[in-house]
């Protein structure tokens, strides 16, 4: 299990260049699935998302080649069946591989998911994934390690409605009516920067979609669909996670790549918080500009609201800020977990079941500890933290570079699914610290 020993009390201070979304890079590699010849995925990542992807495509005859400038190409002309049994080796947590089955499907007339992996925040069911593709016609047979689909009669296109905006529903729609008979319309859909990207991809592809104002996609299937040539959109979600770095280390760090119009919620935020940035043409600079940091209330919802993603590390800079914040995650039931460290650091976090500052949501009056009020400022003392899951590691890592005296965070490689070369980056930042595998 990776350590890193950190001594905390410096600033972060320097620049960091961001790749693409690590959630939007990993669906735009099964997307290539979909095309009848090779495609090209410009600034992909090397994270071990990334790394899974490419393996479970490979598992399917796929050919990959990714460039250490982050260029990919797939080669996606031998797609061929996996045994269940290689794919559940090598799926791990991730949950991608429910989003393979409209192109498989497509492709080979069935495809195999082993059992998705739940996790910290939430248990990350798949109904709204097996509801639609049962939609398109495709049949579902409950296996003891997993799921088996087929498509006897082809898929056809449907008219479907999410009962909440899914983000992987909504892909899952958009990858399985691409190619489907007919039209497809769906209600409710999610419209986050990322799924406006991979509609980008599929209209290069060939697909005809169109997103109205009422949030309803509508998709008229195609006979076919051949390979694109795409530059990722541009990691937000870590984007705010170094600029709430560079708040909790009262430090100063340019974000190469990062972009104005996808941040616009979150800018908002951290402006009201006591934060300062500068929008640039190659990205943005976030830092603390002296003086005291200020409570706010914060909702997580859809986008355009406040990702859910972007609430951890925020959260450890709220610590230092004067007074009460409230932070009501809408989105996952079971997200504030990693506030249990932040407490034995020296934190005042309290998480309560209410659905504490905003309007009632999907998790109130249920047994979902859902909203958390943070009362700062606190001093952060060193500790000797475990890394729970992706972006919980992150707010860990911040809040021992904040901390004073030296913390060991172990698991740190959970850190590394979703931050490209995250020990080289914290080091290009001053920050103190050695690396233990
Ligand atoms: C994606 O997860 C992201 N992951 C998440 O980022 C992100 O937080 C989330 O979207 C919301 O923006 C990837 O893209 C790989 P959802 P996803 O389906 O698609 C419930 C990170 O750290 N739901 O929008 O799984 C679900 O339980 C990760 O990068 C069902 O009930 O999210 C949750 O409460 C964390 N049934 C809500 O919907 C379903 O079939 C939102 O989930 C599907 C979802």
């Amino acid at each position: 299990m990776s350590q890193i020993t950190v001594t905390g009390g410096k600033p972060l201070v320097g620049r960091v260049d961001l790749k693409g979304a690590k959630n939007l890079v990993t669906k735009a590699m099964v997307a290539a699935l979909l095309g009848n010849t090779p495609s090209v995925l410009k600034d992909v990542p090397k994270i071990s998302d990334v790394e899974v992807v490419s393996r479970l495509l490979e598992l399917h005859g796929v050919i990959i080649n990714h460039s250490d400038e982050g260029v990919m190409s797939l080669d996606p002309s031998n797609v061929e069946s996996a045994r269940m049994v290689d794919i559940d080796a090598h799926a791990g947590s991730s949950r991608i591989p429910i989003l393979f089955c409209g192109p498989l499907l497509h492709r080979l007339g069935e495809a195999f998911i082993p059992d998705l992996g739940g996790c910290h925040i939430g248990d990350r069911p798949i109904d709204f994934h097996l509801e639609v593709l049962r939609n398109f016609g495709a049949v579902i047979e409950k296996l003891p390690n997993g799921t088996r689909m087929s498509a006897p009669d082809g898929l056809k296109g449907a008219k479907v409605s999410l009962p909440y905006p899914s983000v992987g529903a909504t892909e899952q729609v958009l990858l399985t009516s691409v190619l489907a008979e007919g039209i497809t319309e769906l209600s409710g859909a999610a419209i986050e920067p990322e799924i406006m990207d991979l509609i980008a991809i599929l209209q290069k592809m060939g697909a005809v979609i169109s997103v109205d104002t009422d949030r309803v996609i509508r998709v008229e299937g195609v006979e076919k669909l051949h390979g694109y040539t795409h530059r990722a959109l541009f990691d937000r979600n870590e984007a705010a996670s170094w600029a709430a770095a560079a708040l909790a280390t009262q430090g100063d760090i340019f974000v190469g790549g990062a972009r104005q119009p996808e941040m616009m919620t979150f800018l908002n935020v951290f402006r009201k918080v006591g934060g300062a940035f500068e929008i640039e043409d190659d990205g943005i600079r976030f830092y603390h500009p002296g003086g005291e940091l200020n409570p706010v209330v914060i909702e997580t919802d859809v986008h355009p609201g406040f990702m859910t993603d972007w609430q951890q590390p925020l959260v450890v800079a709220l610590t230092q800020a004067k007074g009460l914040s409230i932070v009501h995650e809408t989105v996952y039931e079971n997200r504030f977990g990693f506030t249990d460290a932040l407490n034995d650091m020296g934190a005042q976090i309290q998480i309560y079941r209410e659905c504490l500052g905003g309007n009632p949501c999907r998790f109130g009056q249920r047994n979902f500890y859902h909203s958390a009020v943070i009362s700062g400022p606190t001093a952060l003392k060193a500790a000797d933290i475990r890394v729970p899951d992706l972006r919980g590691g992150f707010s860990h890592m911040v809040a021992a570079l904040a901390a004073e005296g030296t913390s060991h965070v172990s698991n740190v490689q959970l850190i590394s699914r979703g931050y490209e070369n995250f020990l080289d980056k914290l080091a290009a930042l001053g920050a103190d610290f050695s690396y233990t595998e």
